[in-house]
């Protein structure tokens, strides 16, 4: 039989309960990794995953914490380690929309963004620092919309942006010990975050790249396993955009 290319891993993927968390952790479950499926709010979604990978005869257990919050990050990796005693592939991909004009601020808002945009991922890979070893994968989640903002998605765009800082930053940090770290830019992608976006954004989005349509998860999902790959072994530090060459 052929050694499929995550085989005896253990991959996180944060907000594995639907979106592009989904696809991303039925990928890599598929490439051989066992998978933990974390959730927030869609522990269903989650529980859903993780039925669909044992019944395909993977192994996956779903846990839930509010990435914003440290301490629930911290007992995450708590459950991981009582569950699977390793762990080598890190995911962040929760992340949370929004946005409104410039001068109708709501400033909880604004904070809820950075919190999840921004902390969550670095709570996440602080964790994942304590643990990973040679061989270790953390894949961040940018966006396409740091990259070209619009108007409106500030807020969320400048929470983005600190992504490319974390990975090249983390990159750094963590390859002395063979670890690489990896940022992947979606641009407007379904099943995800796209689905709930309104007009007039959601035709800038559908006609932003030239192929004049948005991106499937199961495609974002397709580099994100590139990059948690082995073949991946010198690629760190890197921005990979997964957008049909989208500018918005
Ligand atoms: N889809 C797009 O068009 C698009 C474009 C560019 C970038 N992205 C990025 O791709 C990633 C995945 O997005 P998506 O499209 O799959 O979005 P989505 O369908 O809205 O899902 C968001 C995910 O984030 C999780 N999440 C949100 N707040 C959380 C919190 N406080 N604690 C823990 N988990 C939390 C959710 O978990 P629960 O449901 O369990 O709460 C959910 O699984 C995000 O980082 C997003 O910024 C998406």
């Amino acid at each position: 039989m052929l050694a499929l290319p995550l085989g005896g891993k253990v991959a996180l993927v944060t907000g594995a309960g639907r979106g592009i968390g989904r696809e991303v952790a039925l990928r890599l479950a598929r490439d051989g990794a066992k998978i933990v499926a974390h959730y927030s709010a869609s522990k269903q979604g989650a529980e859903e995953v993780v039925e669909e990978i044992i019944s395909h005869g993977g192994d996956a257990r779903a846990f839930g914490a509010d990435v914003t919050s440290a301490r629930q990050v911290g007992s995450l990796f708590q459950d991981i380690d009582s569950s699977f005693g390793a762990l080598d592939i890190v995911v962040n991909c929760a992340g949370l929309s929004g946005g409104g004009a410039l001068q109708d601020l709501d400033p909880e808002q604004a904070m809820r963004l950075f919190a999840v945009n921004t902390l969550g991922p670095l709570y996440v890979a602080s964790e994942a620092a304590k643990r990973l070893g040679e061989g270790g994968r953390i894949i961040n989640f940018g966006s396409t919309l740091a990259d070209f903002p619009v108007a409106g998605a500030g807020v969320y765009s400048a929470a983005k942006s600190a992504i490319k800082s974390f990975t090249e930053s983390w990159a750094k940090d963590l390859g002395s010990k063979g670890i690489t770290v990896n940022t992947v830019i979606p641009g407007a992608t379904s099943p995800g975050m796209f689905d709930r976006t309104p007009e007039p954004y959601r035709e800038l989005f559908e006609n932003a790249s030239p192929f004049k349509r948005v991106g499937t998860a199961t495609e974002i999902a397709a580099v994100v396993a590139f990059l948690a790959s082995p073949e991946a072994s010198w690629v760190s530090g890197a921005h990979i955009r997964a957008n049909g060459a989208a500018s918005a």
